[in-house]
């Protein structure tokens, strides 16, 4: 199948949507990353998603809604519910709720609850508008491969497996959404995103984090998501993650790295100095510019044939815990305290 990259347009857009209502699947820009999209009520359809990414059964779909309405049959739509929509849609914030029976099971692979959000990027919206149906869309990537954030990373990783991938620019947030379980008694965040636990919080009153955020599943207990038990976001070297005082995890990191070969260290603009000549990579200033950088920054050092990372860390709030789970993951949960090395 030959796979053809446009520019976000009304023509594209409507061609998109025409292989949509054909039960087909295209790539699309969110704010967070891309996603490979298809009619979330279609189990064929929903089924080639499945195969494209090559990704197991067992993990559930979001389902991407163009307005709040559109969420009231797919799922038990509730006063909290509403409340988060109204402060966070389109945007951000996936909602997992009890699902209706309109949703085939291979959408939610078999799970009572249903994974809702409403995106905010143009052509994502302009896109499920004219495709008419909920638009069921994991991220756009190979299966454990980093998310995608630009169109040129969904080519690398679906060429040839799908007709279309609609190019709307880098995404502007660069980690996925917060997937947030409003099944159970308190709102529980699975999945750590731009729209925080403290703005939850502000919002509803209460919001945990679920353990499993920043620490593997033990083999012996079920994972609250699927999505927790799977190997993601890895790059092809081995990463760890190094943390404790700056100039500590500096030195740690620069022994480490000149033992190595084909090493790289991705650091925050101010550290970049504290390793020379080292193949230094920035994460910027603050977690918004390492949320926007990192898994582009991943699949770069894949390209260039990098085997070995080593990362700073940085605080494990707001956008810092989502940053944070997506390193802790990508690293397999290898993390050393430098300030204990020595
Ligand atoms: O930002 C995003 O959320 C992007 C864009 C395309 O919207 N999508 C995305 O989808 O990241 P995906 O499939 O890569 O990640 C969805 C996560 C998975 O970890 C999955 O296990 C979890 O959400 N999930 C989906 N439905 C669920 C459910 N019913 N119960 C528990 N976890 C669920
Ligand atoms: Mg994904």
């Amino acid at each position: 199948m030959r796979t053809r990259l446009l520019k976000g347009s009304t023509r594209s857009v409507f061609d998109a949507a025409a292989l949509i209502r054909a039960g087909q699947v295209v790539a699309f820009p969110t704010e967070t990353v891309y996603g490979l999209g298809a009619n979330a009520l279609d189990a064929d359809a929903v089924a080639r998603i499945f195969s494209a990414k090559e990704r197991p059964a067992d993990n559930p779909l979001i389902v991407h809604i163009a307005a709040v309405e559109e969420a009231f049959p797919l799922c038990h739509w509730t006063p909290d519910a509403q409340t988060l929509a109204q402060a966070f849609w389109p945007g951000p914030l996936t909602m997992l709720l009890k699902k209706k029976s309109i949703i085939p099971p291979i959408t939610t692979a078999g799970l009572q609850t249903v994974a809702v959000r409403m995106p905010s990027h143009p052509l994502a919206l302009a896109l499920i508008k004219a495709s008419g149906c909920p638009i069921a869309a994991p991220s756009a990537n190979r299966s454990s491969r980093p998310s995608p954030t630009t169109a040129m990373h969904v080519l690398e990783d679906m060429s040839g497996r799908i007709p279309m991938i609609l190019d709307g620019g880098p995404s502007s947030v660069g980690v996925e959404s917060t997937v947030l379980d409003m099944s159970g008694d308190t709102p529980t965040i699975f999945r750590p995103g731009a729209v925080t636990c403290e703005q939850i919080t502000m919002v509803l009153g209460e919001c945990c984090v679920s353990d499993s955020v920043l620490r593997p599943v033990p083999a012996t207990q079920n994972a609250p998501s699927p999505g927790m038990r799977h190997k993601h976001y890895a790059p092809k070297a081995r990463m760890t993650l190094v943390k404790g005082d700056a100039n500590r995890v500096a030195q740690y990191i620069a022994s480490r790295y000149d033992r190595d070969e084909n090493a790289a260290i991705l650091a925050f603009e101010e550290h970049v100095p504290l390793y020379g000549a080292r193949h230094t990579q920035s994460l910027g200033k603050d977690a918004m510019d390492a949320a926007h950088r990192l898994f582009y920054l991943l699949r770069g050092m894949d390209l260039g044939g990098i085997t070995r990372i080593y990362a700073e860390t940085l605080p494990e709030n707001g956008l810092g815990l989502a940053v944070m789970n997506r390193m802790a993951r990508a690293a397999g949960f290898d993390v050393v305290n430098a300030d204990n090395e020595y």
